[in-house]
């Protein structure tokens, strides 16, 4: 990296919260492996409001996760105050969606459709702040992206009634996932308000994470699809901008002996199998084995991995998830050995 870029102020990393993905023993691994804050997944209002068992399972935290911040999304006002009075106790922060660009979310008036009915969302917020004791945060897009970006506005009004922090995904509810991220239009939200604006979409390493940083100002980088079979990257992104001393986690259990001599690849291999037996751990240690969670991080966590097509096939005949924690195992150990022949 360029010596500039070392210079830039260290900010905290976020996980952001990424439903399907972010379950309690990834929150943790990303924290081991260098996420300053974690989000839960977003939640139904509606669901934890008429007590849905399924959906107080995505609000598990533990000791090590401090703060706990639950995400919750809803369209009906009362439904998003109750689950806030809910989860008091609970929850060190509490943020509220107003991103999700999702059919099923949008199609309740919940979520980035909330960004086109401005006086609603701003309205809500400020119930849930009042119901709360606990810091109110939001997530938000630029807009709907029918007619002019409004988040600058609702942001300013979101400082008004209380909300104390708020994170900006440079997109419109229109583009979903498509397109980059404008990055300028959130350095827009960070100058027109003085709580802090945490920046999101797009940041993959380091140097992105720094042109980021650089063009938005803001109090914190939030990072999700990079994040994704490779929690490493927090520690990545600090070691390459000078922001820790500490060496990376998975160096105390792989020997420096190994690490010195190996490739590239085989590092890859090192650490995603590092990364995988420290997740399988966490699973143990909190909520369990959940399938859904397992056979999406044993795909995330092979892939792009020489032979991981060929070795997903079968680890998705495993039947039960203690089968395919192991079968991820193996592959990961037998593909690596395999390259020191
Ligand atoms: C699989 C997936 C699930 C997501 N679920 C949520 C969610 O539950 N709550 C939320 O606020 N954003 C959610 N997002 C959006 C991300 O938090 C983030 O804003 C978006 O991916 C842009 O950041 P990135 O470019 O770093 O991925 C999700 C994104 C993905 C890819």
């Amino acid at each position: 990296m360029g010596g500039d870029v070392r210079m830039l102020t260290k900010v905290p990393l976020y996980l952001a919260p990424m439903s399907g993905v972010t379950d309690l023993p990834f929150r943790l691994l990303a924290r081991e492996c260098g996420a300053d804050f974690t989000i839960t997944e977003f939640t139904s209002s509606a669901a934890i409001s008429r007590d849905v068992a399924d959906s107080w399972v995505r609000l598990e935290s533990d000791d090590r996760e401090k703060p706990f911040i639950p995400q919750i999304f809803g369209g009906v006002k009362d439904e998003m105050v109750e689950t806030v009075q809910l989860l008091q106790g609970k929850a060190d922060i509490i943020d509220l969606n107003f991103g999700c660009p999702a059919t099923k979310v949008t199609r309740t008036c919940a979520g980035a459709a909330l960004m086109g009915m401005p006086d609603d969302l701003v309205e809500m917020a400020e119930a849930c702040v009042n119901a709360s004791e606990v810091p109110i945060s939001a997530k938000l897009r630029l807009g709907t992206g029918k007619g002019a970006n409004n988040v600058v506005e609702i942001c300013q009004r979101l400082e008004g009634v209380g909300v104390t922090q708020l994170c900006v995904h440079g997109r419109t509810l229109k583009q979903g996932y498509s397109g980059e991220a404008n990055w300028q239009e959130i350095a827009e939200v960070v100058r027109g308000v003085s709580i802090p604006v945490i920046a999101n979409g797009d940041i993959i390493n380091a140097k992105n994470a720094a042109q980021c940083l650089e063009i938005t100002g803001a109090a914190g980088l939030m990072i999700g699809r990079g994040a994704i079979g490779r929690p490493m990257i927090f520690n990545q992104i600090k070691q390459d901008l000078d922001w820790v001393e500490s060496p990376p986690p998975w160096q105390k259990d792989i020997s420096s002996n190994i690490w010195d001599c190996a490739e590239q690849i085989e590092r890859d291999f090192l650490v995603r199998s590092w990364a995988w037996d420290r997740y399988i751990e966490l699973c143990k240690e909190t909520v369990g084995f959940q399938a859904k969670w397992l056979m999406r991080h044993a795909v995330s966590f092979t892939k792009g991995l020489p032979g991981a097509r060929e070795a997903r096939k079968a680890m998705m005949s495993d039947r039960s998830p203690e089968a395919l924690a192991a079968s991820v195992h193996k592959y990961l150990q037998n593909e690596y050995k395999s390259l020191l022949k």
